[in-house]
């Protein structure tokens, strides 16, 4: 049973970009004009029709995710918090991301993103070398990149994340080394360091790059480039996360937490609690945005699933094992609503095997146990769902940075 209602996020998916770069599998289209208008009106309509889920709670963080956000005017998204505030409680020490690509987006639309509350910015820099990022199809070369950092910071952020990527074609540890130094010399509050992975449904997966680095020379990289990270004063508190002392993404370590989210705008994901019935529910939008904006003005909900508790308990150690430094004991029971003692089997099993240490007050994977952090999330799968692909395992929830 809970004692109470997890702490709430908003994620709200804007899934439109200039170009779809081969490597991603996110839900993104590219476009050359975007409804904004219709879209948000959209979003709105999502957001008022879960109101009754989620009566009385007030909204900790608010990531807007995509495609690529920054391809909104800024007028569009301070209409659409004009709209949000209405519906909608922000907790007063609120966290807003806006996920930004340097190719779309300029000064005057960081200034106005600002003015309309956003208190985040993400930048998809990717690389800052011209070659990798030719390669990796992107809009912006590397001073494009420079110049956004620039610029965000020239609007008022305080609080910046850049996404790096590691592990690309034909790139080798100097050159992964070379991109990471120019991110830590820019100084960010936050650095996500994703290796590259080739996905099914992508461009690279049809036509795989011919100079991709091996193995050995990934895990060279991703070695080499946590040292770098370390010595410069970032902590990594997750598998792909890295920040200065306390700016952790707040929105991300509530999906990792097992905390609650509503997900309004196309393909988006939502996962609430009910803690008076006792249920909790995943749900998922309308994918494509044709299709999402025909629905304009109704339930836009495409599927509903109430979790039962091995998907309770799995969901919740996918999440929480990729936290570094582990998560508190009690968590568990706060954010499933079950007992511990129904994974202390597997926690055993664990620990036994090297992979977890655990006490009272703290669940933590060993230096083993992250490394090689598949193998201790399968612990946690019952037989009956191993032979089932898990819900929760999209790449989208998990790299929203
Ligand atoms: C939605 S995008 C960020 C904003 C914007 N769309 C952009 O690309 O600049 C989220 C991030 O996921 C990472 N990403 C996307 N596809 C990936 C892949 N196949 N492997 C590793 N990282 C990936 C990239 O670092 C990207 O910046
Ligand atoms: S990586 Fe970003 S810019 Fe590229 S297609 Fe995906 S969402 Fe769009």
């Amino acid at each position: 049973m809970f004692s109470s209602n997890p702490p709430l996020g908003l994620y709200i998916h804007l899934p439109w970009c200039e170009r779809k770069c081969p490597y991603c599998d996110f839900n993104s289209h590219q476009a050359e004009s975007i409804p904004e208008q219709e879209y948000i009106a959209a979003l709105l309509n999502d957001l008022e029709q879960d109101l009754p889920l989620v009566w009385g709670r007030s909204i900790d963080s608010i990531f807007i995710g995509g495609g690529t956000p920054s391809l909104f005017s800024a007028a569009a998204i301070d209409r659409l918090f004009s709209g949000l505030r209405a519906l909608v409680n922000f907790a007063p020490a609120i966290e807003i991301t806006l996920e930004s690509n340097p190719g779309s987006a300029d000064a005057a639309n960081y200034r106005g993103y600002r003015e309309a509350g956003v208190n985040r910015l993400s930048i998809g820099v990717q690389s800052f070398d011209d070659r990798h990022l030719e390669a990796l199809g992107r809009v912006h070369d590397g001073d494009q990149a420079r110049q956004a950092y620039a610029e965000a910071r020239a609007a008022g952020f305080d609080n910046v994340n850049l996404d790096l990527m590691f592990g690309l074609p034909a790139q080798d540890v100097e050159g992964a080394c070379g991109d990471l130094e120019q991110a830590i010399a820019l100084g960010p509050e936050h650095i996500s360091h994703y290796q590259l992975t080739i996905e099914p449904n992508t461009l690279f997966h049809h036509r795989p790059p011919a100079d991709l680095p091996d193995d050995e020379s990934s895990w060279q990289q991703q070695d080499a480039c946590e040292a770098l990270l370390e010595a410069a004063g970032y902590r990594q508190y997750e598998v792909s996360a890295w920040s200065r002392a306390r700016r952790e993404s707040r929105h991300n370590l509530n999906y990792w937490h097992f905390g609650d989210y509503l997900g309004i705008g196309a393909g988006a994901h939502g996962k609430i609690t009910l803690a008076g019935e006792n249920r909790v529910l995943r749900r998922i939008r309308q994918r494509q945005p044709r299709a999402y904006l025909e629905t304009a003005g109704r339930e836009t909900v495409v599927s509903e699933t109430e979790l039962d508790p091995a998907d309770l308990c799995f969901e919740f150690m996918l999440n929480a094992l990729r936290l570094k430094h582990g998560f508190p004991t009690r968590l568990f029971h706060d954010n499933t609503g079950l007992a511990l003692d129904l994974l202390l089997d597997e926690l055993k099993t664990a620990r036994d095997k090297g992979l977890l240490d655990f006490d009272a007050t703290r669940i933590r994977p060993t230096e083993t146990g992250f490394r090689h952090l598949n193998d201790l999330q399968a612990l946690f799968l019952t037989p009956e769902k191993r032979s089932r692909r898990p819900i929760f395992e999209s790449s989208e929830i998990i790299m929203h940075n």
